[in-house]
C-alpha cells in the first residue's frame, strides 16, 4: 500500500524522508519519489522500483530544502513506473497521495479542457490540477476546501505549495494519516510506524480534517473549515517488535513470537487468580445479543470462520460472517439487538472500516479486534479488543492470526459464561485450556522448524496443491493455502475435506501435492477416508495429525505429529506447520519473505 510522509523543518529535511520512506517499505510498493522547497521552487524526484534507486538519485544530485514530502507507490491507477511515481507536481503545488479518486476521469477531461497538461495516468495528478486551479481565485484553505469538496473517493494527502512555502499541508478522507511532533521540526505520515523514528507524540487525523505544519506549529481544520483541537497520543516503545534481531526476516522471527503472543493475550484478558476472563466495559450484555456477526478481509477473515465454530459450540447465539468487501454492498437487515464483530490486524483495511462504517451509520452495536489500537477502525468502533501481538511487519499475517482467533475464542467463552450457556467446569477447563496454549505452541513450532523444509521441495514443481479439512480444520485449510499463494506464487486451493467428491477431486492426480489436516477430533475418521481416496488417485499426501496411529501413515508422502490436544485448540497448533511449509517454499524460490510481490501489509484501497 502507498506511504506518505511530510517533514516542516529548520534544518535539511531530504535525508529524513528517505529514512521515513524505508520505514514504510513493509507496506509493499512499486515506486518512490519526494519533493521539496528550495528558494520558493518546487523540486521534484522520484523513480520506479525501490527507495535505494531515489536514494542513489539524491546522492548525484541532493535535495536542498526544510520543507518536503515523500511517498511510496502501489498502483492502482497507471503501471508502476517513474512518471506515474508520487509526487505529482504543478509548478504551483507537489501532492502526495493515498487512496483512489473515483470520479478523476470527468476532473480530468474538465481540467485539460481548461488547458492543462496531465504527464502521468495517475488518479493523483488531477487533484494537483485541482489545486493550481483554485489557487488562482481563492486563497490557502479555501483553494484547499474546494478541492477536497470536488473529489470522489479515499484520500490521505501530503502537499506542498510555492506561494506558502513555510508549510506542509495534509488532509483525510478514508485513508489514514496521522501528524508527529518533534523539536523545531513537525511530520506528517500514513502511520505511526513511519513517523516512531522521529517521534512519539502523534495525532491521528479522523475523516474530513485538514492540517497544516510549519516547523514550530500544527494546526487543524474540520470539514467545515472550522479549527479544532486535536488529542496529542504518546506511542509506546516496542522496540524488541521493530527490529529483526537474529532474524533473517520478519516473518521467521513473527512465527518464532506466536507462543509470546498467546501468552501475552491470555494474560490481558484472563484472571488466574479468579479464573475469570476479563472483557473490561463490553458495550452490550451478552444476554441480550440475538446475532453476532463477524467481518474481515484475507486472513482476518478465516479467523472469524475459526471462530464460528467456536461460537456454534459454545453459545446459542447465531453467528453469521462476512468478507469486508462483501458486506459493504449486501442489502443488510440491521438489527440494534445484534452485535458486529471487525477483525484486522492493520485497523486500516478500506473493506473492513467501509463496513464498520455502515454499521455505526445504522446505529448498530460495532466491535473491532485489532493489533493497532490507535488505527481508524479502532478509533471508529464502540469498543476495542486489543490482540497485543506488537507489530507485525511481514505482509503475511502470522502471529496476529494466533491473536486474532485467541481474541475471538476468549470472547466465545466469557459470552458463553455471562448467558450461562457453559458450566463453572467447563469454564474453568477452557482457562486451564488458555494457560497451557502458549507453551503448546512453542512445542509446535519448535517441532515443525526441523520438520517443514524437506517437505517444502514436493511443492517447487507442482503445478498446484490443495489443502483439506473439516470442522475447524477447514478454515486453517483455507488459512495455509492463502500462505502458500502469498509468500511463493504457486496455485494453492483451500477446501472442505467433504466437498472433493462434488468436483476439485478431478484436479488430483500423480504427485499433486495434498496437505490433509486431521487433528483427533470428531471429524477425524471421515477426513482419514477422504485422504484414501486422494491417495488412490495418486495426490502426494502430507498429512498434518496429533494422532500416533501408525496404520494411517500408510502410504503418506509425509506425516507431521503435532502436539496432542483438544479440538478447540487444534486450530492454532494446525497453523503453525502451515506458516512453515509456505515460508520454505518461498524461500527455496527465493521470493521476498517479508514484501511479497503486488501485495501490502495494509490494504488502505478498495
Ligand atoms: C494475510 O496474510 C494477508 N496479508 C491479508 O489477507 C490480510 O489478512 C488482509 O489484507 C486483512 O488485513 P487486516 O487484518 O490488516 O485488516
Amino acid at each position: 500500500m502507498c506511504g506518505i510522509i511530510g517533514i516542516a523543518s529548520s534544518k535539511l529535511v531530504a535525508q529524513n524522508i528517505i529514512h521515513s520512506l524505508k520505514k514504510l517499505e513493509y507496506r509493499g510498493y512499486d515506486s518512490a519519489g519526494i519533493a521539496t522547497i528550495v528558494d520558493n521552487e518546487i523540486h521534484e524526484k522520484k523513480c520506479a522500483g525501490r527507495v535505494d534507486n531515489l536514494e542513489k538519485l539524491l546522492f548525484k544530485n541532493p535535495s536542498k530544502g526544510s520543507l518536503g514530502i515523500g511517498h511510496v507507490r502501489w498502483a492502482t491507477h497507471g503501471i508502476p513506473s517513474q512518471l506515474n511515481a508520487h509526487p505529482h507536481s504543478s509548478d504551483e503545488v507537489s501532492v502526495v497521495h493515498n487512496g483512489i479518486i473515483e470520479n478523476s476521469t470527468l476532473l480530468k477531461k474538465n481540467l485539460e479542457e481548461k488547458g492543462y497538461k496531465f504527464k502521468s495516468q495517475t488518479d493523483t495528478e488531477v487533484i494537483t490540477f485541482l489545486l493550481t486551479d483554485f489557487l488562482k481565485s481563492y486563497d490557502l484553505v479555501d483553494a484547499i476546501n474546494k478541492t477536497l469538496k470536488a473529489l470522489n473517493g479515499s484520500f490521505a494527502l501530503g502537499i506542498l505549495f510555492k506561494k506558502y512555502s513555510n508549510i506542509v499541508v495534509g488532509a483525510r478522507r478514508g485513508s489514514p494519516l496521522a501528524v508527529g511532533y518533534g523539536p523545531e521540526e513537525n511530520y506528517l505520515g500514513s502511520d505511526s510506524y513511519a513517523l516512531k523514528s522521529m517521534t512519539n507524540k502523534i495525532t491521528y487525523l479522523d475523516d474530513g480534517d485538514v492540517c497544516i505544519l510549519t516547523n514550530n506549529k500544527i494546526e487543524f481544520y474540520n470539514s467545515e473549515n472550522k479549527k479544532i483541537n486535536k488529542k496529542i497520543l504518546t506511542l509506546s516503545e516496542d522496540k524488541q517488535f521493530t527490529d529483526k534481531g537474529d532474524y533473517k526476516d520478519f516473518m521467521s522471527k513473527e512465527i518464532n513470537e506466536q507462543n509470546i503472543t498467546a501468552k501475552t493475550c491470555v494474560k490481558e484478558y484472563v484472571d488466574q487468580l479468579r479464573k475469570d476472563i476479563n472483557l473490561y466495559n463490553f458495550p452490550i450484555n451478552p444476554k441480550d445479543i440475538e446475532k453476532i456477526v463477524l467481518i474481515g478481509c484475507g486472513t482476518a477473515y478465516h479467523s472469524c470462520i475459526t471462530a464460528k465454530y467456536w461460537f456454534e459450540e459454545l453459545t446459542n447465539i447465531p453467528i453469521e460472517i462476512d468478507i469486508a468487501s462483501e458486506f459493504r454492498y449486501r442489502k443488510i437487515n440491521f438489527n440494534n439487538k445484534n452485535l458486529y464483530v471487525f477483525v484486522s490486524q492493520s485497523g486500516e483495511t478500506a473493506d473492513t472500516y467501509a463496513a464498520l462504517d455502515l454499521c455505526k451509520k445504522n446505529n448498530v452495536k460495532t466491535c473491532s479486534i485489532v493489533n493497532v489500537v490507535e488505527s481508524s477502525i479502532a478509533r471508529s468502533s464502540d469498543f476495542v479488543l486489543p490482540i497485543h501481538a506488537g507489530p507485525e511487519i511481514g505482509v503475511a499475517s502470522t502471529k496476529a492470526f494466533i491473536g486474532q482467533m485467541l481474541v475471538l475464542f476468549i470472547l466465545a467463552i466469557k459470552i458463553s459464561e455471562i448467558r450461562k450457556e457453559i458450566n463453572k467446569t467447563d469454564y474453568e477447563n477452557k482457562i486451564d485450556d488458555l494457560q497451557k496454549l502458549p507453551d503448546l505452541i512453542k512445542d509446535t513450532i519448535n517441532y515443525c522448524q526441523d520438520n517443514t523444509p524437506i517437505i517444502a521441495k514436493d511443492f517447487i514443481k507442482a503445478k498446484g496443491s490443495m489443502f483439506l479439512g473439516r470442522g475447524l480444520s477447514f478454515p486453517i485449510a483455507l488459512e495455509g493455502a492463502l500462505k502458500l499463494k502469498e509468500l511463493s506464487y504457486l496455485h494453492a486451493e483451500g477446501y472442505p475435506a467433504g466437498e472433493m467428491k462434488h468436483g476439485p477431486l478431478a484436479l488430483i492426480e500423480e504427485g499433486l501435492p495434498v496437505v490433509i489436516l486431521a487433528p483427533k477430533d470428531r471429524y477425524f475418521e471421515k477426513t482419514i477416508s477422504n485422504m484414501q481416496e486422494v491417495i488412490a488417485r495418486g495426490g502426494k499426501v502430507i498429512l498434518i495429525t496429533d494422532e500416533d496411529n501408525k496404520i494411517i501413515s500408510e502410504n503418506v508422502r509425509f506425516t507431521l505429529k503435532i502436539a496432542k490436544t483438544n479440538e478447540y485448540l487444534s486450530p492454532f497448533l494446525m497453523t503453525i506447520p502451515l506458516q512453515l511449509l509456505a515460508y520454505h517454499v518461498a524461500a527455496l524460490k527465493n521470493c521476498d519473505i517479508d514484501k511479497p510481490r503486488n501485495l501490502a501489509k495494509s490494504v488502505t484501497v478498495e
